[in-house]
Parts: structure tokens; C-alpha cells; sequence
């Protein structure tokens, strides 16, 4: 039984509890916080005033420069730009890859991605990065990366208080740190909005994804918590966005989540895509009498491989029996481990239940001069996967010269692939029935009009250049530099 000295003793531990948490926050909100806030303003103007030489000094925040990705080539090509166009100015590197001298890092951008970087760029060495790690944080992922980039910040500005600063990885809230602390002009590159809308629905929904796991979807007071959590995120997420001077997106799709959150300017920029080699391979101008489909993309399920399958399926139907027999589906792509070897063993089981064995073939982890092989054999391209954020492969094999149909959502909607007639650049799909219906509407087509959809589609890619790449985005980070 509960006696009531037992809940009267328990209320006043509860009530002093209460009390010490909210003096703690009283205090950290009206002494500690804005004394830091003084002491570092302070600290870091003094610091600059020490530094500070008669060219501005440029910092860019790129924790994994060596990394070797997609998001490093657009640092290294933009840093290109930048040097070309404010010969005077200091160009930083925040990077956390300790190990790598700045020869090694600067000869990997040259082998790895053919960019010649002006060797006066320096780099500032960062001990913490290891803060910003996602697996670090098994829950609360999101707000542990957030404070991770601000200690990971605050080591950035402690040792280089640059006059402009640029995050080129997406961590937003390095921008008020240096904006407010350092008093540097800020701009960023966006690849990836942080938190979008369809992260919030799919938890009010409460589906099971890999990042709304099932414990947190089955129970609605979690779910409640959750979404409170990710509301409260956002709002701070935007908070940090705004206080961006300017503003560089990646593609429609971030454009489109961050004009909702952020409200402030955006430019979008598409990252650099190297098409020139591909635009001067040679294309016959009849139709061919073997007709290759070539399919380019990673074997990994959210590239909807089996919904090629079927639609090869569908297209025998549609199709007289000569003709199919000279037509085959060819599947490139890598596997990066078993799991996606596995789906490859899976597929060619598929294609076997569907009796296509002698229309498809797999090609896994081919070079890329086999690739380009395949580019100039192949008549028709084809891409499956919904809400693809861009399409890399896609542009790549306009550029070769194939008639691509795609996916109708994503960025080969918004981004690639013009359908109207008289400027079509290739064909939208989304059902088994209407890729295959596509197909043979492009295998009925005269050669000149195939060849006016394939000479507009390469004149096309240009708009992913990286001359391109480079203009828009010197003229649009400009402003930061007056
Ligand atoms: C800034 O000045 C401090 C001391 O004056 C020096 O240790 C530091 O290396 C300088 N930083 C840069 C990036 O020049
Ligand atoms: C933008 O960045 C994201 C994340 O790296 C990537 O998935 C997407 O393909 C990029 N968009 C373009 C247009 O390259
Ligand atoms: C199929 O290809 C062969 C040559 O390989 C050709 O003779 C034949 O006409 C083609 N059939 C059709 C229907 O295009
Ligand atoms: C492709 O490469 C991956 C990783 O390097 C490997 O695991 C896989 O076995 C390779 N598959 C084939 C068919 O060569």
C-alpha cells in the first residue's frame, strides 16, 4: 500500500528535481550561454584581427575532402572556379582526414577526377571529426549530428576565422556558428536537404522504413515524440538555413524541400558531369538490326531492375516474334557486396520464370571501357527507379546517343528529360505496360525522327557541363564575395 507521507515525500523530491532542472536551464539561458556567446565573439575577432592579411581568406567546410565521391568533385571543380576567378584570395580546406598530407590529397583530385586544383589551397586539419558520424548516434541521429557539426564548427573557426565561409557537405549548422560567432560571410552547397517533408509523413503515418523503426511505429505515444521531435528539428534546421548569405542547391528535388523550409533565395546549380567523351561517339544513322536496351545502374532494389524484366515481358506481346528475337535487354551495373550479388542471382531467376533468358543478359562490374562499349552498341536506354534524385547514368547515356526512356518522377522528370513534343529529349514511363508500349513506339519511329530526339538529347547534357557547372556557380556565390 501507498501510504501518503510516501507520495507527499516523492512530490517534494519530484518538485526539487523540477526546481534545479529549471534554475539550470534559467542560468544557461541568461548567464552561461550569452557569456560564452561574448567570450567566443570576442575571442575569434581578436583572432582575426591577429590574422588578418590584405587578402580575404576563403574557408570551406568539407570534413571528407579525400573521399572520392560524387560531392567531392563538386568541391575540388567549384574550388577550381573560384581560384580562376579571385586569383588573390586564400583558399581553406576544413578537412577531418588527418592522415592525408595535402600532395596526397591534391594528387588523388588530379588522378581520381582529372581536376587541376591551383596548389595554394591549404588546409586546416580537423581532430573531431568523428563527431559527426550518423552511427555514432543509434538514436536521436539527426539532433547528435547537428551538435556533432557545431563541435566540429567550433574546432573549424577556432583555428581559421576565414571572412568568407562556404559548407559544401550539408551541415547547416556550421552557418550561424561562423556567421554569428566569426562574423564571416556564409554560403552553402546543398546536395541533400537534412529533413524533408516525406521524413515527417512517413512517420505521421507511421511506416516502418530505416529510419522510423517498428517499435517507434507501433506505438503512437512514441510516434507522438517523434514527430515533435522532428517538428521542433526542422524548425531549428530552418533557423540555420536562413542564415545562409547565399544559397546553392544541387537539383529541383533539394529546391523544392528547402523552399518550404528555408524560405530564403536558392539557386540551383547541377553538379558538373563529364559528357564530352561521350557526346563524340559515333552513331549509325539507320536502325539496327539487333536492338540492345541498355540499362545502366547499380544492382540495389530501389533500382527496380525487375520492373525491366516485365516490361520486356509485356513488349513480346506487343510485339511480332522476329522482332523480338532481335531485341535484348542488357542489365550493366556493379554489385558492391553479396547482398546485391544475390539480387543479381535473383533476377536472372526472374528473367528464367519469364522465359527472356535469350532476350537479357547481365554484364556485373564492368570497366568503363567495357562500358562504353555497350554505350555504342545499344539503341534504347532504360531507367526504373522511382524518385531517382538525379539520374547521372541517364544524362550519361543521352550524351551517348541512346533514346532513353525513364521513370516518370524524380529527377529524370524535373530535371532531365523534356517530353513535349517538338522539343523531346526522350519518353517518361512508369508501368510494365507502358515501358513496353514506349519501346515499340520508338522501334516504329522513322530514323529521322530518331535522330532528331538523339541530336537535341546530347545538345542537351551541356546544361550538366562542368563549364557550365563552374559559371553558375561563380555567379551565384558572387555576392558573398563583394
Ligand atoms: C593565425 O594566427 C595564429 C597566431 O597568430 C597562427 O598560429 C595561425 O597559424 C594563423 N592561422 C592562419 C590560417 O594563418
Ligand atoms: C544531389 O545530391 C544528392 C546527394 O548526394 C544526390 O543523390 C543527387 O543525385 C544529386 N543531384 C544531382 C542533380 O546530381
Ligand atoms: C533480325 O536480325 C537479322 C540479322 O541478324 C535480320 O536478318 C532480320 O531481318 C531481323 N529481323 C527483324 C524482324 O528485324
Ligand atoms: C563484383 O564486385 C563485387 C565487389 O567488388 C564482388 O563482391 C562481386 O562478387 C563481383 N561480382 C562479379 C559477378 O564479378
Amino acid at each position: 500500500m501507498i501510504s501518503f507521507k510516501n507520495i507527499y515525500s516523492s512530490t517534494a523530491l519530484l518538485l526539487k528535481i523540477l526546481g534545479t532542472i529549471f534554475g539550470i536551464t534559467l542560468f544557461s539561458l541568461f548567464i552561461l550561454i550569452p557569456s560564452s556567446f561574448y567570450y567566443f565573439k570576442r575571442k575569434f575577432k581578436s583572432q582575426k584581427n591577429k590574422n588578418s592579411s590584405t587578402s580575404p581568406q576563403v574557408g570551406i567546410f568539407h570534413p571528407y575532402c579525400n573521399a572520392g565521391g560524387g560531392g567531392e568533385r563538386v568541391l575540388w571543380v567549384a574550388l577550381q572556379a573560384l581560384q580562376k576567378k579571385y586569383p588573390k584570395a586564400e583558399f581553406y580546406v576544413y578537412t577531418g582526414d588527418i592522415e592525408a598530407t595535402p600532395t596526397d590529397i591534391l594528387e588523388k583530385v588530379r588522378k581520381n577526377f582529372n581536376v587541376d586544383v591551383d596548389k595554394n589551397v591549404k588546409f586546416i586539419y580537423l581532430t573531431k571529426r568523428k563527431w559527426i558520424e550518423g552511427d555514432r548516434y543509434p538514436v536521436f541521429t539527426l539532433l547528435g549530428q547537428a551538435l556533432g557539426s557545431l563541435y566540429l564548427g567550433l574546432e573549424a573557426l577556432s583555428k581559421l576565422n576565414p571572412d568568407i565561409f562556404i559548407d559544401t557537405t550539408g551541415f547547416t549548422f556550421t552557418l550561424p556558428l561562423f556567421k554569428y560567432l566569426g562574423g564571416s560571410k556564409t554560403g552553402c552547397y546543398v546536395h541533400y536537404p537534412t529533413i524533408t517533408k516525406d521524413m515527417l509523413k512517413r512517420v505521421s503515418n507511421r511506416q516502418t522504413i530505416y529510419n522510423n523503426k517498428a517499435i517507434i511505429a507501433r506505438n503512437p505515444a512514441l510516434t507522438m515524440g517523434k514527430l515533435i521531435y522532428y517538428h521542433v528539428f526542422a524548425w531549428v534546421y530552418s533557423l540555420a538555413g536562413q542564415c545562409s548569405d547565399s544559397t546553392l542547391v544541387n537539383s529541383t528535388f533539394t529546391q523544392e524541400h528547402l523552399n518550404t523550409l528555408w524560405n530564403i533565395p536558392l539557386h540551383l546549380v547541377y553538379p558538373p558531369c563529364e559528357t564530352d567523351h561521350l557526346k563524340k561517339l559515333p552513331r549509325g544513322k539507320d536502325r539496327p538490326q539487333k536492338i540492345r536496351i541498355m540499362s545502366l545502374s547499380q544492382f540495389r532494389p530501389e533500382k527496380d531492375h525487375p520492373l525491366q524484366l516485365q516490361s520486356m515481358y509485356e513488349l513480346r506481346e506487343m510485339v511480332q516474334s522476329e522482332l523480338f528475337d532481335n531485341i535484348t535487354l542488357v542489365l550493366c551495373g556493379g554489385c558492391r557486396n553479396d547482398g546485391d550479388s544475390r539480387l543479381v542471382k535473383d533476377l536472372m531467376d526472374f528473367s528464367k520464370h519469364l522465359s527472356l533468358e535469350n532476350n537479357v543478359e547481365f554484364k556485373v562490374n564492368l570497366s568503363y571501357d567495357e562500358i562504353i562499349k555497350e554505350f555504342k552498341r545499344s539503341y534504347v536506354g532504360i531507367h526504373t527507379m522511382l524518385d531517382e534524385h538525379f539520374g547521372i547514368s541517364v544524362v550519361e547515356q543521352m550524351a551517348a546517343g541512346l533514346i532513353m526512356v525513364a521513370h516518370r518522377s524524380g529527377g529524370p522528370l524535373l530535371d532531365i528529360i523534356e517530353t513535349s513534343e517538338g522539343s523531346r529529349l526522350g519518353f517518361l514511363a512508369q508501368s510494365p505496360q507502358e515501358f513496353a508500349f514506349i519501346i515499340k513506339y520508338i522501334l516504329e519511329l522513322s530514323d529521322e525522327e530518331v535522330n532528331e530526339i538523339r541530336e537535341r538529347a546530347r545538345a542537351s547534357v551541356d546544361r550538366f557541363s562542368t563549364k557550365k557547372f563552374q559559371e553558375e556557380f561563380i555567379r551565384a556565390i558572387e555576392p558573398i564575395f563583394k
